[in-house]
């Protein structure tokens, strides 16, 4: 798809209402690979270390205030195609995460509010490649919908979140596992490959262990 020359937009946008365009962030690397009305938008309070934006085909990036540790050693992938977007709402911390939205249209990825995200994640919004029905040629892949992060979910260390995934709020997603499909129930911990429901009836804090094991 060849896309109509547009200019990029880069906004921050202050809590006075005010906004700056094409702010110095600290910690945030942005890439536009082409001018075709990409759209980043960051709100004051979205806080970056060693995290870089690639974005490209009439796709938008809005992230709002993170928490005081914000997001490290991210990176933001949209292009190819056209038309993708990723919405981070407020209260997020990320340890270590890709997203990526690249090849297909519309591929979209939605992190709701006080979502944990530790390191090694991985949000995989499409396939990429092509897959086929040998008799008839016909393209399998079924088309995704956008991932969905509900409120207040903790993704552990070395998860993939695979296209068109949802979790619903409250729940855990436990180390290393791959999340292959919509979860529809709350308060649940979700594990292994492909994850499943091993605990029902939970939910987490961000407070330290340590002190409190046992109490
Ligand atoms: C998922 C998790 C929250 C469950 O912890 P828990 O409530 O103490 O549960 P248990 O250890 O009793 O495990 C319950 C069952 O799930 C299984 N299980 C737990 N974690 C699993 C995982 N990551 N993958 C596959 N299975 C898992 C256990 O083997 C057990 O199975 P069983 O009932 O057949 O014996 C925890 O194992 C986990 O992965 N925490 C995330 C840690 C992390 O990533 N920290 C990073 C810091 S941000």
């Amino acid at each position: 798809m060849i896309l109509p020359e547009k200019e990029n937009t880069f906004l921050l946008r202050k809590r006075d209402g005010s906004v700056e365009e094409n702010p110095h962030i600290e910690g945030l690397k942005v890439v536009f690979k082409n001018k075709t009305g990409n759209q980043v938008i960051l709100y004051e309070g979205a806080k970056f270390e060693n995290t870089k934006i690639i974005i490209g085909d009439n796709s938008k990036l809005e992230i709002k205030a993170t928490t005081t540790t914000g997001i490290r050693n991210s990176q933001f992938v949209l292009e190819g195609g056209g038309g993708h977007h990723v919405f981070i709402d407020n209260g997020v911390s990320i340890q270590g995460a890709i997203f990526l939205c690249k090849s297909g249209e519309n591929l979209g990825i939605n992190i709701g509010k006080d979502v944990m995200i530790s390191d090694g994640v991985l949000f995989q919004a499409s396939d990429i490649h092509v897959i086929f029905d040998i008799y008839t040629g016909e393209i399998i892949n079924r088309y995704p919908d956008e991932i969905v992060i509900e409120d207040h979910v903790w993704i552990g260390r070395n998860v993939t979140i695979n296209k068109g995934v949802s979790i619903s709020k409250n729940s855990i997603i436990g180390i290393g596992s791959v999340v292959t499909k919509k979860f529809e129930e709350e308060n649940v911990a979700i594990a292994g490959n492909p994850a499943r429901i091993v605990k029902n009836g939970i939910n987490w804090k961000r407070d330290y262990l340590g002190s409190l094991v046992g109490k």
